[in-house]
């Protein structure tokens, strides 16, 4: 059992692949109050995480970050231990990843991270469901395109895992040069669009430009434009092969709207996995 999840590898490979599988609702959060706490904006992860948790027999609470008492100043230390006293979890998205490390030494139920500024796990678990669902197989060739953010990091952590995926990362060399994420030799960096081998690739992912902990920078935009995913790419690709995005999206940015709104896109399956991949999460987490 698990009882933070806060990034991929809190999970071990079986864990991380029995996600993946369809499995019955169990009332596993009978009488539990989870908490859900949003640093920033949400409709999926909100939704989904809120459905889920009443589908699960528990109590969803919405709790909204700017009606805590941090302009009282109480302290992040107290807010989490007064918070501790009345719940049995705690849904968080925040800006800063450490405030889920912090918080976890004063709320001592279990945490499952909704988004952080440098990982999203519960995107990922859910694209690998949606992915398995969609290939009944995990031996697949994933190319993404554009920035290296948060779901981009929760992705090589479970593809460093599982170790069945290729992974190819499409990016600008002033992107790629600054990461310093340990990968697998499952994933190779391709700064150059114009070199990548199409053929084979089952599945193209990509991402907003721009996430929501990153300063608006037009230079970045302009920068990762020629990273857009459009139909000449993905007519290259695999006959039955299917676009992916965590959504939200900027149309006409990270994607066309061609292949955005094409059958090949699938990101309306994936928003709906959130919900069924996230319950299955729920259930490998030590509630009691
Ligand atoms: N993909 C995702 O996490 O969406 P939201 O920001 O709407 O929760
Ligand atoms: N990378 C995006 C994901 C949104 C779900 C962001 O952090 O804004």
């Amino acid at each position: 059992m698990v009882k933070n999840f806060f990034q991929i590898s809190d999970l071990t490979r079986d864990q991380l692949l029995s996600i993946i599988l369809p499995k019955e609702n169990k009332p596993l959060l009978k009488e539990k109050n989870i908490g859900l706490i949003f640093e920033k904006n949400s409709t999926r992860t909100r939704l989904s995480f809120t459905v889920g948790i009443s589908q699960l027999g528990g109590n969803p609470i919405e709790i909204k970050f700017e009606d805590l008492n941090f302009n009282r100043k109480e302290s992040f230390e107290d807010t989490f231990k007064a918070l501790n006293c009345y719940l049995d979890g705690l849904i968080y998205r925040t800006t800063e990843h450490n405030r889920l490390l912090e918080s976890s030494k004063y709320f001592n139920k279990p945490i499952i991270n909704a988004l952080s500024d440098i990982s999203h796990p519960c995107q990922i678990i859910s694209d690998l469901y949606t992915l398995y669902e969609r290939f009944k197989t995990l031996k697949l060739n994933i190319l993404w395109m554009g920035d290296m953010n948060n779901v981009c990091f929760s992705l090589v952590e479970a593809v460093n895992i599982i170790q069945d995926i290729n992974l190819t990362i499409c990016t600008p060399r002033r992107i790629s040069d600054k990461i310093k994420w340990q990968m697998n030799k499952n994933i190779v960096i391709e700064n150059n669009p114009s070199n990548l081998y199409l053929n084979k690739v089952n599945c193209v992912m990509t991402d907003v430009f721009i996430s929501m902990n990153d300063k608006e920078s037009i230079e970045k935009i302009e920068l990762l434009k020629k990273y857009s995913v459009k139909e000449d790419l993905m007519s290259k690709t695999l006959q039955d092969s299917i676009f992916m995005h965590c959504l939200p999206a900027k149309v006409g940015l990270e994607v066309s709207e061609d292949v955005f709104r094409s059958t090949k896109s699938i990101v309306w399956r994936q928003a709906y996995n959130r919900l069924v991949a996230q319950n299955n999460l729920m259930q490998l987490i030590n509630w009691d």
